[in-house]
């Protein structure tokens, strides 16, 4: 399986960059994580939406060929970074990509309740009609005090939340084969 992963930070240093690589080294041999950037995407405009540049067309063309997309979602001011509103407003328009395509989320906070938040308002909008993206129930990941768990090489070093992250990768992937299960009985 081939997964792209979304981080809705810019900083070099993003604990939620950090906890995608850790992510992308630990379950290797689960699946493909391909860190997909948003950082070069212009606003979004109406008016260039069938003309946008080419790192939009790229980035669509990464996520369109992904078999599931991972969010990974920091808190700014009690929701989405605007960063990741943006790219999915591109996602959202023209060929919407997201429409079928399922969704899971995690995210980092240095605050304790590690980004519920933002978390609550991303399904809803990934859940809106103009994405429309299939997201894994419940399985909610929220790493407060990350600072605090990630050590000065990027691993994370707190057990219980490694062990956490164990099932919710193993409930992922057992959901995401469940999904296409039942669509290949429809078909
Ligand atoms: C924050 N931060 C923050 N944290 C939180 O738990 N709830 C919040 O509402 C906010 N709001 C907020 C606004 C802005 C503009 C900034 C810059 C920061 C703190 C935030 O969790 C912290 O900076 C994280 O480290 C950001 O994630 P990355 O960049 O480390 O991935």
């Amino acid at each position: 399986m081939k997964i792209a992963a979304i981080v809705g930070s810019n900083r070099k240093e993003s604990y939620n960059l950090k906890l995608t690589k850790f992510l992308q080294k630990r379950y290797a041999n689960r699946f493909e994580l391909e860190i997909v950037s948003i950082t070069e995407l212009p606003f979004y405009n109406q008016d260039i939406e069938n003309t946008p540049p080419e790192s939009v067309t790229q980035f669509k063309a990464k996520i369109k060929a992904a078999d599931a997309v991972l969010w990974v979602v920091p808190e700014y001011n009690g929701t989405v970074p605007g960063i990741m509103v943006n790219a999915i407003d591109w996602l959202s328009r023209v060929d919407r990509v997201m429409i079928g395509k399922p969704s899971w989320i995690i995210g980092a906070s240095m605050g304790n309740l590690g980004t519920v938040k933002a978390q609550a308002h991303l399904r809803d909008i990934l859940f809106a009609s103009g994405v429309n993206s299939p997201l894994l129930p419940s399985n909610e990941v929220y790493v407060g005090a990350v600072h605090e768990k990630i050590d000065a090489q990027g691993n994370l070093i707190h057990e219980p939340t490694v062990q956490f992250l164990d099932s919710v990768v193993n409930n992922f992937i057992a959901w995401y084969d469940s999904f296409h299960a039942a669509i290949s009985a429809t078909k």
